[in-house]
């Protein structure tokens, strides 16, 4: 009774305070306000909000998750910028192709990490729908970077600490230069001995897998995450300023001529060509050959015309009857690598 005797603006002001103190519970007291006002404290507000997003604490943790997904904490690494999407077909384009007409490589393309070192190139890696992500470097990194010219040796050392960050993280790799065509899945080889951290193609074979005299090539490896690899990415990456114009390969030969491999209980495999096969020395048994690689070449124009030709080479193989035949291998040859021959001139 004492409530109806209340006038119009008592009744209102009793209403309104019910009103604003619900709202006021429901926007501060929901799970999710908490959850907020907690992890805002701990953390920058950056961070919190990919947090709250998709459980990573940046970028690069989600693109790995993402990419590595039932494939046992693994991915595919290639490194490409806008030199490498330019074209009629461009490098990138035929880099795809490989994993397209390739022996049991088209799921492969699920676990392929793009790491593009300019604004256009990861464009075009998003818009393909792969897993991409920017690598931002102190230059600009967009143009054609001709072998051992300044920009070409930046991008190299940048993929060099970025490969060691990957490690850092607990993924294994498999580094794969753009230029290589992927013809058959080569995880089945390259998982034979798991106790290998490094598993690495080389220009040329010198017959024995375990000789360090091989001149190895790091346009296509495979290295296991652990504190051996993280050692020695460290070790590679620290050298960068006393390289003097040399490239990360040459530096990575160096430690392992200074005998670090050894020092550190670092196991190496060194694959024989005819698997793992290049420019340089090709392979002579297409039933065998697992990749291809531009390497011993110098312009992106050279290895992206023979590598079409490598392609066309491989449909006609793979369309021939041969292919399925004992004689197959015996008729099959590549053919020459003119563009490439041509671009040292
Ligand atoms: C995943 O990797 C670990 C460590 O290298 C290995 O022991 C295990 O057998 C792998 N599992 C599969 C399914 O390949
Ligand atoms: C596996 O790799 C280790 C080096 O880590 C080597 O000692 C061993 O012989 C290899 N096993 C086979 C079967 O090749
Ligand atoms: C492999 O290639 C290198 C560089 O072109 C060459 O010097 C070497 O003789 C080749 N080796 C074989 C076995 O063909
Ligand atoms: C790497 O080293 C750290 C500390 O030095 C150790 O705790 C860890 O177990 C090691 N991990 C592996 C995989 O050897
Ligand atoms: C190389 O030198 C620059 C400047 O002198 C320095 O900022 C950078 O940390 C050095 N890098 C390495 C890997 O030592
Ligand atoms: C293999 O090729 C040779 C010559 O090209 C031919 O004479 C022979 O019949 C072929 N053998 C088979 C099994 O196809």
């Amino acid at each position: 009774m004492e409530f109806l005797k209340v006038d119009r603006v008592n009744q209102c002001a009793l209403l309104c305070a019910l009103l604003v103190g619900t709202l006021y519970l429901l926007v501060n007291w929901t799970p999710s306000g908490v959850l907020s006002q907690i992890q805002e404290q701990q953390l920058p507000r950056s961070k919190s909000r990919d947090i709250l997003a998709g459980g990573y604490t940046d970028e690069l943790g989600k693109v790995l998750a993402d990419a590595s997904a039932g494939n046992n904490k693994t991915v595919i690494i290639t490194v490409v910028n806008k030199a490498y999407i330019e074209g009629d077909k461009s490098m990138l384009d035929l880099f795809l192709d490989g994993f397209w007409l390739g022996e049991g490589t088209r799921p492969l393309i699920r676990h392929l990490l793009i790491v593009a070192m300019d604004g256009t190139s990861f464009e075009r890696c998003k818009f393909l729908g792969l897993h991409c992500y920017r690598l931002k470097t102190e230059v600009d990194l967009d143009g054609e970077k001709v072998y051992m010219t300044p920009g070409f040796l930046t991008m190299m050392w940048s993929r060099t600490q970025f490969l060691g960050n990957v490690l850092k993280r607990g993924y294994s790799f498999i580094f794969t230069d753009t230029d290589v065509m992927w013809l058959r899945d080569p995880f089945p080889r390259l998982n034979q001995n798991r106790s290998l951290d490094l598993q690495i193609s080389v220009d040329g074979f010198n017959g024995d897998p375990w000789s360090e005299d091989n001149y190895m090539n790091t346009g296509f490896y495979m290295v296991r995450s652990n504190n051996r690899s993280i050692a020695l990415f460290d070790e590679w990456y620290a050298r960068r300023n006393a390289s003097s114009g040399m490239k990360e390969q040459d530096v990575l030969t160096q430690i392992k001529q200074e005998g670090m491999f050894r020092t550190l209980g670092f196991s190496v495999r060194y694959w024989d060509t005819n698997y793992f096969s290049g420019f340089c020395n090709e392979s002579k048994d297409v039933r065998a050959v697992i990749t291809v690689h531009a390497n011993c070449c110098r312009t992106i124009a050279a290895k992206a015309a023979d590598l079409s030709t490598v392609l066309r080479d491989w449909k006609s193989f793979i369309g021939s009857p041969s292919s399925s035949s004992t004689n197959g291998t015996a008729a099959f040859q590549w053919s020459a690598h003119v563009a490439c021959q041509h671009s040292w001139l």
